[in-house]
């Protein structure tokens, strides 16, 4: 019960990495919103997890929409201590093929969405004594290069940097911090991969294997608790020596 009472909102959390997380919350007794793009995974997740305080159907690449979702999960949570900026999209081009819609929407998600959430957290926690955490699902995309992902790489390199200043503006009461996954087995990598690929991927991770989002989830929640009083403006990488093996940029 290391999370007893936190009020917390996770968005892109009806699967992979943000449901594990959800989950795990609960375990540790918080009370957790969640919010998801597509109805349907919000529906069935609402349906597993019945303990959730809140979930909601949410586009954070669309401002007003999310002015309407925060406001809901603040009065369904009576509060937030933590936020968890976790929504993300990534589209796999060469670079020179890469629509201008795809790269505007790729950075409308996984960068315009974490602003826009992530200043009215800031703004609501400023106000309370207790202050509060916001952490964000960058990648090891953000801090080395992963070939096919010119507009994702730059959209987590973004975050990360977006995460730094905040650290820094928003203490001693926010703590912000970043976790870059390495490769994790959600519907994000499955959508990508034929069994050929994804065992030349597990081939060139030192662990030779993907983490599974419950592994995610370990860090989120010390992230969030007290415990990591000390913890802000910092990025923690969980990636099995993934990101530091030599040949990992030449996928
Ligand atoms: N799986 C990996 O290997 C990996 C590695 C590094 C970082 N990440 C990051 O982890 C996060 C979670 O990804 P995942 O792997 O669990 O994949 P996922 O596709 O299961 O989860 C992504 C979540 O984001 C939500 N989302 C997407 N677009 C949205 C939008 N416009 N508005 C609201 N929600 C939206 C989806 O509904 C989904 O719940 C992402 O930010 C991703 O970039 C994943």
């Amino acid at each position: 019960m290391r999370l007893q009472g936190k009020r917390v909102i996770i968005t892109g959390s009806s699967t992979g990495i943000g449901a594990a997380v959800a989950k795990r919350f609960l375990e540790e007794g918080a009370k957790v919103a969640v919010w998801g793009r597509n109805p349907d995974n919000a529906y069935t997740i609402a349906r597993e997890l019945p303990e959730l305080a809140n979930v909601v159907a949410v586009d954070v690449a669309d401002a007003p929409a999310v002015d309407r979702a925060f406001a809901e999960s603040l009065a369904a949570l009576g509060g937030l201590d933590v936020l968890i900026c976790n929504a993300g999209i990534s589209i796999r081009r060469n670079f020179v093929d890469i629509d201008r819609e795809e790269f505007d929407r790729v950075m409308k998600v996984n960068v315009h969405g974490v602003f826009y959430v992530s200043q009215l957290a800031a703004r609501h926690m400023l106000q309370q004594d207790t202050g509060g955490a916001i952490l964000m699902t960058a990648s090891t995309s953000g801090v080395t290069a992963y070939r096919y992902y010119a507009d994702y790489n730059a959209s987590k390199g973004a975050l990360i940097a977006m995460m730094r200043t905040m650290a820094i503006e928003l203490a001693p009461k926010i703590r912000v911090n970043a976790v870059n996954p390495g490769y994790t087995m959600t519907p994000m990598q499955e959508g990508e991969y034929s069994p050929e690929m994804l065992a030349r991927v597990n081939g060139i991770i030192p662990m030779k294997r993907h983490a599974r989002p419950e592994e995610m989830a370990s860090l989120y929640v010390y992230l969030a608790s007290d415990e990591a009083a000390y913890a802000s403006g910092a990025v923690f990488t969980l990636d099995g020596a993934e990101s530091i093996a030599s040949g990992a940029a030449y996928l």
